[in-house]
């Protein structure tokens, strides 16, 4: 990565995206990220300019809940900066409840695979143009629990949060695979991680119905969230993947994926249904 990189990152307000935010600042690079709360943006822009000395890190608003913002986020990112290095779709949910966006879609399926799914896509002429360019999906392994489930894919008829959230991973990995395909010769590359386990709020919400013993079991594993985003960096800057597209990473290696994350049928079937939710 060169000090004229142009990063944008979403979710940067916490956890494993903030800690992205500031590894990637101490490169030089610009760094954008989205916030959905400007007073929670403007923090992280303050402590981690501070921290770095590098002034170009400042946040966009934008709630990946609605087509709409997204839309927004999108048109206002290409009218600040002409080019785009690296797009990272850091920001997830994992609702205990079912849930639904602000178009009435399942929350998990919305944040967590339509709204990289669409952004991706409003900004793939802007990353073609800069190739050579890299998309970063964060994943997560519990898409092996997954499966895409086409007669319920909002779980409406059933909703239990972990197969929700993994399928909605699941999905982001089978983007991954197609968009990687698709992307042939482009110079633009995109890729999928697993962080790690990581004590943030997406977790702690988990940890907290747990019975005690498992919990603190369970909380005896995680890493920290700087651990957790060295995968993401390590695919942002790395000139060892500038050439690898459409892997699953964990441990900044790549590693092979469940069956499920291979079915290309299933990937264009899915695509197919996302670009009618989104509009596209
Ligand atoms: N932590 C783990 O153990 C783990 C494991 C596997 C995968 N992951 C994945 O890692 C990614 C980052 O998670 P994290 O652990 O850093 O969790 P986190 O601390 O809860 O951070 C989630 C981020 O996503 C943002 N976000 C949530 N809903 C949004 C929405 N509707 N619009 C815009 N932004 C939204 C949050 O913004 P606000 O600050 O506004 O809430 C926050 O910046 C997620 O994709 C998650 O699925 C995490």
């Amino acid at each position: 990565m060169h000090t004229q990189s142009i990063v944008f990152i979403t979710g940067g307000t916490s956890g494993i995206g903030k800690e992205t935010v500031r590894a990637l600042a101490t490169t030089g690079a610009t760094v954008v990220f989205t916030a959905r709360d400007a007073k929670k943006g403007e923090a992280v822009q303050e402590e981690i300019t501070r921290e770095t000395g590098n002034s170009t890190v400042t946040f966009l608003i934008g709630d990946l809940s609605s087509f709409a913002s997204i839309r927004a986020v999108a048109e206002e990112f290409k009218k600040r900066y002409s080019r785009l290095d690296v797009l990272i779709n850091n920001a997830g949910v994992l609702p205990q409840e079912r849930q639904e966006s602000k178009d009435g879609i399942e929350l998990n399926l919305a944040v967590n695979y339509l709204a990289p799914f669409l952004l991706t896509n409003l900004l793939l002429p802007v990353l073609k143009q800069s190739a050579p360019s890299r998309i970063i999906n964060v994943s997560s392994s519990m898409y092996t629990e997954g499966e895409i489930r086409f007669d319920d894919l909002e779980s409406k008829k059933s909703f239990t949060k972990y197969s929700a959230y993994a399928q909605s991973k699941l999905a982001l990995l089978l983007f991954t695979k197609k968009l990687a395909r698709d992307l042939k010769g482009s110079g633009v590359t995109v890729n999928a991680l697993h962080p790690g386990v990581i004590g943030t709020e997406i977790t702690m919400q988990n940890v907290r119905t747990m019975n005690p013993l498992v919990a603190f079991i369970f909380k005896r594993t995680f890493i920290s969230p700087a651990q957790g985003a060295e995968t993401s960096v390590y695919l942002a800057t790395s000139p060892d993947v500038a050439n690898i597209s459409g892997e699953y990473f964990e441990k900044k290696k790549s590693v092979s994926s469940a069956p499920q994350a291979n079915d290309m049928d299933v990937a264009e079937k899915l695509e197919t249904i996302a670009k009618t939710k989104v509009l596209l």
